[in-house]
């Protein structure tokens, strides 16, 4: 039996040490906001936060998530959250969804480090993150949206 906290809760979750923190997130929590792509931790749809950083679930063991917090698109809250998520209504970013989940998990991870990106950063931050219906340039621009926001 494997204890991880998600969401703010402790959960007890009977796996394999090795098997993948997307799977616990998605089959055996049923939380299925987070996304598979890849599953080689290439595409980013599978982001979640572990300790407020990144990180791709599909290629995480649960055992390696220890004592570390981890959030799901599900349990992300707080100003950098609604700045990202009004952004991201305002400019209309999201085309078929699927990436989304795992976007916004890094552009909140972003937005809550540094309020003043520049395009170089926010590319080198969502850099991992595919979207194959190139809702690129919005998503730049929604971050650069939710930044404002938190300096305001
Ligand atoms: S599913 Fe994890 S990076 Fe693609
Ligand atoms: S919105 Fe379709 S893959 Fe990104």
């Amino acid at each position: 039996m494997i204890k991880i906290t998600i969401n703010g809760a402790v959960r007890d979750v009977d796996v394999d040490p090795d098997t993948p923190l997307l799977w616990v997130i998605r089959d055996i929590l049923e939380m299925t906001g987070t996304k598979f792509g890849c599953g080689a931790a290439l595409c980013g749809a599978c982001t979640v936060h572990l300790d407020d950083q990144p990180i791709r679930s599909c290629s995480t063991p649960v055992s390696a998530v220890g004592d570390g917090k981890v959030t799901t698109i599900e349990g992300i809250s707080g100003k950098a959250t609604q700045a990202v998520q009004a952004a991201w209504t305002k400019l209309d970013v999201v085309q078929c969804g699927y990436c989304q989940s795992g976007q916004i998990m890094s552009a909140v991870a972003l937005v809550s480090q540094n309020q003043s990106p520049s395009d170089a950063e926010i590319n080198s931050a969502m850099s991992g993150n595919v979207c194959r219906c190139a809702t690129y340039v919005r998503i730049r621009a929604a971050i650069h949206e939710a930044a404002a926001t938190m300096r305001a």
